[in-house]
Parts: structure tokens; C-alpha cells; sequence
């Protein structure tokens, strides 16, 4: 590993942060044509609903700009827009392909102009946001937490680009709080999921690691801290399906 890099993981495997960031971009723009569908396949449909209990906690208005990192296809923003037609909304992620089809997917919804009730559509990496400082009404980060290098530095990179009395909120998979529904989880997890990923897109690897990043990503209670560390305050989380996934909220006042 390289020596100053802060020390990450690659599912199970320990790497620097920025060998991480490649090797997801490498996972990402390999799943980037069928993320949708396997989103869709793997939970069941869940997702969506874990998506819009966090709208619903966002409470986006018009006016509004929102940032949304590792925003990938778009999923979070065509939601912000669906409730909010008059906010806008920058959509940042690592991966360029899945940022083509996030495009492609605006397109299609008339949704490209940026602009009052826009998007736009941005590559770069969490830990340096190519964006201005405060720029922003509210961040949000949807499953894309747990594949950043330094997430630390991350969690700081929100705070600058937020205005003060802007919002953070992140979804991530998080870790079940029942121990009889922890096993059975376990087992689809490390079982069904990555023989899911190589019938249906041969991709087993991918899912693999999708897995493997889960465990190893921070408790509910420790990332409420790593929240608060970066400078938010009235940090909250709340866990959704028993604590398959958590949203975690927090202020820059
Ligand atoms: C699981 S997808 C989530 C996409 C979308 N937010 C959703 O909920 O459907 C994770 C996304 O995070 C992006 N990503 C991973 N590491 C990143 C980083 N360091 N900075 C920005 N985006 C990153 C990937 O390219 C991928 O598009």
C-alpha cells in the first residue's frame, strides 16, 4: 500500500484509499448497463421504498439545489424532481458510464436543462467535490457511502459544499439490529446474491463484492459519529427494514 493513503477495504480485501476508488470504478462501469435492473432483482423492489422514505425525509422544495453524490443513474434526483419540479439538482458520481445512463434516462424524461428545475450532470469523486463551497441546499448520498475510499474525508467534502442550515442525509445498507432476521440475511448474502449476479449478468464478482463492502461498513452508531466528527450537528439515524438499510441525517448550522 502506499505509504500517507488512509487504509480502506475492497469488500474483504485491505487496499489504499485510492486503489479502492479504482477498483470500484471498475466494478461500476462494468455493472453500469444492467444496474437498474439488478437493483430491482436483488431487493426485491425494496430499494424504491427505502428511496422514498428518504425523500420523504428530505422534504425537497423548488428552489432548492441539491447535491446528490454518487447519484450513478439518477435515481435520487428524478425522485427530488418528481416532488420538487423547480429545485435543482447536481448529480456527482465517480463512474462515467453509470453517468450515462443516468443522462439517457433524463433524456427520455425531458429532464436535461439545467437550469431552475434542471439537472446537471457531473464526474468526480466524493473526497473532492468539483463543486463551489456552500453551494448547496441539502447533500445526499445513496448507497454510494460505503464504496468512497476515505469516507471521512468525504463527510468533510458534504460540509463545505453545504450552505450553513443545509442537510446532509445519506441511505446506506447498514447492520440488522434482530439476530434471528441477521442470519437468514447472512445467508442471502453470502449465498443467493453473487449466484444471483453470475445467472443473471455473469457477474459474480460484482456482487460479491457488494456484499462484502456491507459487512464491513460502520455500525448505525459509529457513523453517526464520523458525521459529527465532520462538523454536522443534531445527528439522528433511522433504521429501515430492522436495519437492512439506515438513513442518517445531520445539519450544517
Ligand atoms: C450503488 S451505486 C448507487 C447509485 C445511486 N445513488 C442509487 O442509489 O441508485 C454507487 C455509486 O457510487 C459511485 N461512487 C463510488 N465511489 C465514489 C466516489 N468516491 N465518488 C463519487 N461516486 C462514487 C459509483 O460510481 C456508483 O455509481
Amino acid at each position: 500500500m502506499n505509504e500517507g493513503q488512509p487504509e480502506s477495504w475492497f469488500g474483504f480485501r485491505r487496499v489504499d484509499a485510492a486503489q479502492k476508488t479504482e477498483l470500484v470504478r471498475a466494478v461500476f462501469s462494468s455493472v453500469a448497463s444492467r444496474y437498474d435492473l439488478m437493483n430491482d432483482l436483488m431487493s426485491g423492489g425494496i430499494h424504491r421504498l427505502w428511496k422514498s422514505a428518504m425523500i420523504d425525509w428530505l422534504n425537497p422544495r423548488g428552489g432548492q439545489r441539491f447535491l446528490d453524490v454518487a447519484g450513478g443513474t439518477g435515481d435520487i434526483a428524478f425522485r427530488i424532481l418528481e416532488r420538487a419540479p423547480e429545485a435543482t439538482v447536481t448529480v456527482c458520481d465517480l463512474t462515467p458510464a453509470m453517468l450515462e445512463v443516468g443522462r439517457d434516462r433524463a433524456i427520455d424524461r425531458g429532464l436535461l436543462a439545467s437550469g431552475p428545475g434542471g439537472m446537471n450532470w457531473i464526474s468526480g469523486n466524493a473526497e473532492a467535490l468539483p463543486v463551489v463551497e456552500m453551494g448547496f441546499d441539502a447533500y445526499t448520498i445513496a448507497f454510494g457511502l460505503r464504496n468512497v475510499g476515505d469516507q471521512q474525508k468525504a463527510l468533510r467534502e458534504a460540509y463545505r459544499a453545504l450552505r450553513p442550515g443545509g442537510r446532509f442525509l445519506c441511505l446506506e445498507f447498514s447492520h440488522v439490529a434482530v439476530p434471528a432476521l441477521a442470519r437468514l440475511y447472512d445467508l442471502y448474502s453470502f449465498k443467493v446474491l453473487p449466484w444471483l449476479g453470475q445467472q443473471v449478468v455473469k457477474d459474480r464478482d460484482s456482487y460479491q463484492y457488494l456484499v462484502e463492502s456491507i459487512r464491513r461498513f460502520p455500525t448505525q452508531d459509529r457513523l453517526a459519529g464520523m458525521i459529527a466528527e465532520a462538523g454536522f450537528q443534531q445527528v439522528t439515524y433511522r433504521n429501515l427494514s430492522a436495519g437492512i438499510a439506515a438513513l442518517h441525517s445531520g445539519w450544517r448550522i
